[in-house]
């Protein structure tokens, strides 16, 4: 393995679910420590490009290399590389039998193999970084959205992983919880976390993100520094996008 230039590498990805073509050849990387957004119309390929990186979905033909380690390769140890990639999903996927913190102490013990003590740690230390420590004891059930997500972002960063991958996270939300969850992601990528974010909040993917790649039809149309893409971009379909995400009011397609 060599020293690894890119966070995740991916090139020339293809995927398709039968006669579909979703994907159409997606090429870019994310650095470590870069936060990456991801944004563009319903079924462009989004999702499936987050489920590519952490092999939920096969890709058809295509490269994705995390870390230096070539996932796509046939002999690669695809449980070893999907420990390095954390997923927080729209629906924050809880265990609803199991409080908070064993909720976070589940996959430590089961796929690190940590103590039940050093998990437990983790689990609490993770649950104070993002501000739901008082709720370890509780149910998912007894928690609000924005606190079932924060628990399930503590669950991703208490395996460590050398990227965080988000698809929409606070699509799910209540308007008013979604401060929450973006404030605990924005420390996140403060601190050096090399994230991978598909989302529809402008705002962040603005004023966070390093860069914003707009996806439509399966193919990156417009990949470049945040302010540029949504302040100033070049390609029509971008522009005629942000009108209608910026100003739901506008109609045209
Ligand atoms: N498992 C699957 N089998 C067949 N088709 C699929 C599957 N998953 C996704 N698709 C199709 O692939 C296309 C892209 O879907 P994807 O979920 O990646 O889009 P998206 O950009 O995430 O959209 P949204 O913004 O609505 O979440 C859609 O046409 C979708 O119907
Ligand atoms: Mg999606």
């Amino acid at each position: 393995m060599t020293p690894a230039a890119h966070a995740v590498e991916i090139r020339n990805l293809h995927k398709h679910f039968g006669k579909l073509e979703v994907l159409k050849g997606i090429d870019f990387a994310v650095d470590p420590g870069q936060v990456v957004c991801v944004i563009g119309p319903s079924g462009s390929g989004k999702s499936t490009l987050l489920r590519c990186v952490n092999l939920l979905e096969q890709p058809t033909s295509g490269r994705v290399v995390l870390e230096g380690v070539e996932l796509t390769d046939p002999d690669v140890d695809i449980d070893a590389a999907r420990r390095r990639v954390g997923m927080v999903f729209q629906q924050f996927n809880l265990f609803p039998h199991m409080t908070v913190l064993q909720n976070v102490v589940i996959a430590q013990r089961r796929v690190l193999g940590r103590s039940a003590a050093e998990a437990r740690r983790i689990a609490r230390e993770n649950l104070e970084k993002v501000g739901v420590a008082a709720k370890a004891d509780a149910y998912p059930a007894q928690l609000s959205g924005g606190q079932q997500q924060r628990v399930a972002i503590a669950r991703a960063l208490a395996m460590n992983p050398a990227l965080m991958l988000f698809d929409e996270p606070t699509s799910a939300l209540d308007p008013e919880l979604v401060g929450d969850v973006l404030t605990v992601m924005r420390k996140l990528a403060e601190e050096g976390m090399t994230m991978l974010v598909v989302t529809h909040e402008m705002a962040f993917a603005r004023d966070v993100a390093d860069r914003v790649v707009f996806m439509d039809g399966g193919v990156i149309v417009e990949d470049g520094p945040a302010a540029q893409v949504i302040g100033a971009p070049r390609h029509e379909r971008t522009k005629s996008f942000l009108r209608r995400v910026l100003d739901p009011t506008h109609t045209d397609v």
